[in-house]
């Protein structure tokens, strides 16, 4: 029987919306809006999974949110984190169900492109292989490009996130064609890896059509469009209508 579409809700823009009143490690807990309460809100919609990014400069998740969510939201975490020993202690300690590994600069919007796994290829493998002698499943997140899946296959990851952002861009400006055909290429290729096969960024309400066309996809990360939609409908039916969309999906 065909699995379905998970859906990974990537809450990080809910500790934005905090950190635009400067809370502190110490204050983040009491201060408004709670990503404890928004993970209980995704759930309540459908949520198979959350999402949350530590990064560097801690501009929006703080590391006491990650811990709370951890120890109170009794669903599969996902722990986005850049290849640095910093992200990998927490990663550690954390234990979250997964971990993502992505490329991180300071000056970045949000993840630019996929990470670079044959060029990183010693550190990342090492970090690899210290996630999973923890018990935590690896994910890479990488653009759609069959040197970068055989790297990732090569690296003993359990599974690949594709890089969407293109794909995303493209749509928006009407020139999807060929980025959709680089996923399905991709995706295909990550299964006969046997890989597990994710996809991730700036999927939204609309283009998700053409996202449901790529083969093999396990589960995909969303997070800006979603949490843009809760500021209309509320959350929980934010997620529902996008676990909606996603039901019409057979790999
Ligand atoms: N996947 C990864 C690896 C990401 O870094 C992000 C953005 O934080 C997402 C998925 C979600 O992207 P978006 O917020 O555009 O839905």
């Amino acid at each position: 029987m065909a699995m379905p579409l998970l859906l990974g809700v990537n809450i990080d823009h809910i500790a934005t919306l905090r950190q635009a009143r400067y809370a502190t490690m110490e204050t983040a807990p009491h201060a408004e809006p709670c990503p404890v309460v928004a993970g209980h809100d995704a759930l309540a919609g459908g949520a198979d999974s959350l999402t949350i990014h530590v990064r560097g400069d801690r501009r929006h998740m703080q590391d006491a949110d990650a811990f709370r969510i951890r120890a109170e939201i009794p669903t599969p975490l996902n722990f986005e984190m850049g290849v640095t020993e910093e992200m990998l202690g927490i990663a550690l300690k954390l234990k979250p169900d997964f971990a993502c590994l992505v490329p991180e600069t300071r000056q970045e919007i949000t993840t630019e492109g996929g990470l670079d796994v044959k060029a990183g290829f010693d550190k990342i493998r090492i970090t690899v292989a210290r996630l999973q002698d923890a018990g935590i499943q690896v994910s890479l997140f990488i653009d759609p490009d069959l040197a970068q899946i055989d790297a990732a296959a090569e690296c003993c990851a359990d599974m690949i996130e594709l890089h969407t952002g293109c794909f995303a861009n493209a749509a928006a400006g009407g020139q999807v064609a060929a980025e959709v055909q680089r996923l399905i290429t991709a995706s295909q290729a990550g299964h006969a890896a046997k890989l597990q096969v994710n996809a991730g960024h700036g999927i939204n309400y609309t283009n998700i059509q053409q996202i449901l066309t790529i083969p093999h996809l396990a589960e995909l990360n969303i997070g800006h469009s979603i949490i843009a939609r809760s500021t209309r409908i509320g959350l929980t039916a934010a997620v529902r209508e996008m676990k909606e969309l996603m039901s019409a999906y057979s790999a």
